[in-house]
């Protein structure tokens, strides 16, 4: 069951991976990848491969949260019927990064550690049931195809900065 999501989801971003995407796959793909990496946390039980799995959801979050800050929200809050569903899924992030915030202070072998991680798991899966359900046919509706692959292409350039923006930061 876990192997097999796991490579469903792999199978999926192969089989899309030359294909032009518009934002709303793009977006889709990520939470695919992010939702694997939770099964494979929760399947796992040696500590040591726990935080591993965790720091790869942890880069993964960092950088489907800002290009959704930097170029999805934003395009979302000029329409008027995406507005409110796109400041809440702002404020859903906030809430998830205090959550990160908190984890990062923690020491690795904190009986609070797993409490914590299990709980931004379930605020993330939170958000992106959100995001699926009520947020992305909202969008499909509102902008044409041609506005989504333009998007999509904003939302690809912006991963690209902000790779080398969190680069930047860790050598800095
Ligand atoms: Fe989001
Ligand atoms: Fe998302």
């Amino acid at each position: 069951m876990i192997l097999e999501s796991i490579r469903r989801a792999r199978l999926l971003v192969k089989s899309v991976a030359n294909a032009q995407l518009d934002a709303i796959d793009m977006l889709m793909i990520d939470h695919v990848r992010v939702r694997a990496l939770f099964v494979q946390l929760r399947a796992t039980r040696n500590l040591e491969r726990r935080h591993r799995i965790w720091e790869r959801i942890r880069a993964e979050l960092e950088t489907h949260t800002r290009i959704e800050e930097e170029v999805f929200y934003p395009a979302c809050e000029k329409v008027e019927q995406l507005r409110e569903l796109a400041i809440e899924a702002r404020e859903e992030h906030r809430q998830v990064k205090a959550l990160l915030t908190a984890i990062d202070a923690l020491a690795k072998d904190s009986e609070k550690w797993n409490p914590k991680v299990y709980l931004a798991i379930e605020n993330v899966e939170h958000h992106v049931r959100e995001e699926e359900n009520r947020l992305f046919p909202r969008v499909r509706l509102a902008f044409d195809r041609d506005e989504l692959k333009d998007l999509g292409e904003r939302l690809r350039s912006a991963r690209g900065t902000s790779k080398k923006a969190s680069k930047t930061k860790k050598a800095a």
